[in-house]
């Protein structure tokens, strides 16, 4: 296979004219369809990109509107910057970065380190423009990517600092408390972006003003789903990276849905539409991360599996390899072990309903449910015995919990 240079002219033309031909076949292309093997590659890492570095314009909301760049330039230091969740890429640092900060000569509780790793590309989800200003490097611009809610660290170096996990939903950060520094927002504002909590966002709040915030999901193990969201709002992810780019992130383009009343468009020049089939590729190339060996009990999770096929039923929705039935149909709110809550998540969303969720990689991101009630496997699966009166022993509860820390 050819090597990946993504700045070079040869991989752009491919990857433009692989992603035409994706958006051609529905925007689904896996390797068939007519596309080979390279530039299916090529899409791929044109999307890793994107997902990574892609603002597609929306400074406009987060500098021109929230004014962030002039709190996050002056007044968030890297530990202030970790606090609230923001993850650190180690391998955008140089040598003598890393060597600083072992050493502590380079300061992480100032500002000026903050806008070095932005200049250095090395917040993740944060894309900053660094000019120099009176003879200093001051932050002028400030943008959010996908990654900033999609992807962690692996805290390789030290905590919040690491590789990069792209498609691991980021449940240390904080999402309201970072908008809430904006100046630009009244003190009603920032109370409810205070009252979310870590690893929730709730993106519906700026279209409908309701508040009642989900769990940030991963954005991988999603290939083979043709159904996305909690509440299965779109039949493929390039659906809902739209919806986000443009109503959620500020990005530069348009979003219409006749079954949400909602029809957005931000600016005069489409940032967005032309990213999605590769932006799509690439989270459809990241699979769910497998159980860390040794972190189950493999007699319990056998004996669990069962459970799962039988008494428990659960395989009634969590069917197939996927472990869901999202591609056949949706679940009355009912079925979600959430409700009644209010205001109801499915009730704000185009469908009114919810998806049954998929499982693989579950282990990784507790709490559970889309309202992040269920704080362990254990919980989601007694909460379901009581629910359904399903009648399992604590043994059995406890057996499903080690089949699903399985998967
Ligand atoms: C501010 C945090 C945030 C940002 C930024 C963000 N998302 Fe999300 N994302 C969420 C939340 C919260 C949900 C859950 C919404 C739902 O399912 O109703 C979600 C849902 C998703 C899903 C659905 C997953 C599934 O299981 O069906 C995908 C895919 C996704 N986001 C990808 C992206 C991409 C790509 C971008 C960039 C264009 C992006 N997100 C930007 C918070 C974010
Ligand atoms: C009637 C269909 C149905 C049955 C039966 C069912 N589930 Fe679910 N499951 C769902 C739906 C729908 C959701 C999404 C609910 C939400 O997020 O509010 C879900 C969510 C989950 C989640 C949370 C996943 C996440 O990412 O947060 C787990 C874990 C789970 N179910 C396990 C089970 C187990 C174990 C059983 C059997 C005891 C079971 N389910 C039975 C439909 C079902």
């Amino acid at each position: 296979m050819r090597k990946m240079e993504p700045g070079s002219q040869r991989v752009l033309f491919a990857a433009t004219a692989a992603a035409a031909l994706a958006a051609a076949c529905g925007g689904g292309g896996h390797g068939g369809g007519g596309i080979s093997q390279e530039d299916q590659a090529a899409l791929v890492a044109q999307g890793q990109q994107i997902f990574r570095f892609e603002t597609f314009g929306d400074e406009a909301q987060w500098s021109d509107k929230l004014r962030m760049h002039e709190v996050v330039g002056t007044a968030v230091s890297p530990e202030a910057a970790l606090a609230v969740g923001l993850k650190v890429d180690a391998q955008a640092l140089p040598a003598a970065v890393v060597q600083g900060i072992q050493d502590g000569s380079i300061d992480l509780k100032s500002p000026a380190t903050t806008i070095a790793l932005l200049k250095l590309d090395a917040v993740v989800g944060l894309k900053g423009t660094v000019q120099t200003v009176g003879g200093k490097d001051a932050l002028t611009r400030l943008g959010v990517t996908c990654a900033l809610c999609h992807s962690t660290v692996d805290n390789s170096f030290a905590p919040g600092i690491g590789k990069r996990l792209d498609g691991w939903p980021n449940r240390d950060l904080n999402p309201g408390a970072i908008i809430a520094l904006s100046p630009a927002l009244d003190a009603a504002r920032k109370a409810v972006y205070l009252s979310w909590g870590k690893g929730k966002y709730d993106p519906r709040f700026n279209i409908d003003g309701k508040s009642k915030p989900v769990v940030i999901p991963p954005a991988y193990g999603l290939e083979g789903i043709h159904s996305v969201t909690f509440t299965g709002d779109g039949p493929d992810i390039a659906y809902w990276n739209r919806y986000v780019a443009v109503t959620q992130m500020g990005g530069q383009g348009s979003f219409s849905d006749a079954r949400l009343n909602l029809s957005i468009t931000n600016g005069t020049t489409d940032l967005v539409s032309g990213k999605l089939p590769a932006l799509q590729a690439y989270q459809l190339s990241l699979k769910a991360p497998p159980a860390p060996a040794g972190s189950f009990d493999s007699a319990a999770a056998v004996r669990g599996r069962a459970v799962f096929e039988g008494a428990g039923r659960c395989a009634s929705c969590h069917s197939g390899t996927l472990f869901t039935d999202a591609n056949i149909m949706l679940h009355p709110p009912g079925d979600s072990m959430a409700e009644p809550e209010v205001p109801s998540y499915a009730a704000r969303s185009a469908t009114g309903l919810y998806r049954t969720s998929p499982l693989r990689g579950a282990w990784q991101h507790a709490p559970y449910f889309h309202d992040g009630s269920a704080a362990t496997l254990e919980d989601v699966a007694s909460t379901y015995n009581t629910r359904l009166s399903l009648g399992l022993s604590p043994q059995q509860i406890s057996d499903l919990a080690q089949y699903l820390k399985a998967q």
